[in-house]
């Protein structure tokens, strides 16, 4: 068992999930009283915590996502159609942020985040089969896209360990100046994704 798990984390003792339970839907407005619970979850707050926490700040950073009018691309990870969690993608552009698709480097890319919000659905094998399967729905399905990227912080060990699974290698390590933390940016490539089963 992980030796890692803070106090206010969870084990995953309760043992693996099945994968097939998956699904995304688009995240609606109703379900930002749910991102609130989520985002102030000890396990989530640690690592995602840009926007702050409070109704206000949640509403000010997700409605503009909601309603199409920000570049990135958010949904609900649904495990038997109940919500478990947040995944967004969103193309790097210098337009959006010149200073981070510099930083990134990587052409016709795109940036993936996530948690799962629900505590009892953590460290369960679902990782991996999320982050696979929304790659193939989601953002692969887009022609443009070529590559992935994510940029966990050097100390989130269990996000790294679930990217590595999904197939992405470290890339580099970047330092985006408004980040109090550096970056330990992973990339996975199209065709690296096709040529791996999707799990
Ligand atoms: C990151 C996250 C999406 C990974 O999904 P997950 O389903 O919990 O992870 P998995 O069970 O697929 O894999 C976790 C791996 O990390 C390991 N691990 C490392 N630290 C761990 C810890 N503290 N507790 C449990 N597992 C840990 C596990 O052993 C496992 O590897 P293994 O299968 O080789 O044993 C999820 O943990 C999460 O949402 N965390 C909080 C928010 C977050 O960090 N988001 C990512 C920001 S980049």
């Amino acid at each position: 068992m992980p030796v890692l798990a803070g106090k206010d984390e969870v084990s995953g003792a309760a043992g693996r999930m099945d994968p097939t339970g998956i699904s995304f839907r688009a995240l609606r407005s109703d379900d930002l009283d749910l991102m609130h619970r989520w985002l102030n979850a000890p396990h989530v707050k640690r690592w995602w915590y840009d926007e702050g926490t409070s109704r206000p700040e949640i509403r000010e950073k997700y409605l503009p996502l909601i309603e199409g009018r920000d570049s990135a691309k958010p949904f609900a990870i649904l495990y038997e159609d109940g919500p478990i969690g947040y995944v967004q993608y969103c193309p790097i552009s210098a337009e959006d942020d010149e200073t981070y698709a510099s930083l990134v480097d990587v052409r016709n890319s795109a940036g993936v985040d996530l948690f799962i919000g629900e505590a009892e659905y953590l460290y369960r094998g679902l990782g991996r089969p999320v982050l696979r399967r929304f790659l193939s729905e989601r953002v692969f399905s887009d022609p443009k896209i070529e590559a992935c990227v994510v940029g966990p912080e050097p100390k989130n060990v269990a996000a790294i360990r679930a990217h590595e699974k999904a197939g992405f290698r470290f890339f580099k390590t970047i330092q985006a100046p408004t980040e109090p933390e550096t970056e330990h940016l992973m990339k996975l490539t199209r065709a690296e994704f096709e040529g791996e089963s999707v799990g």
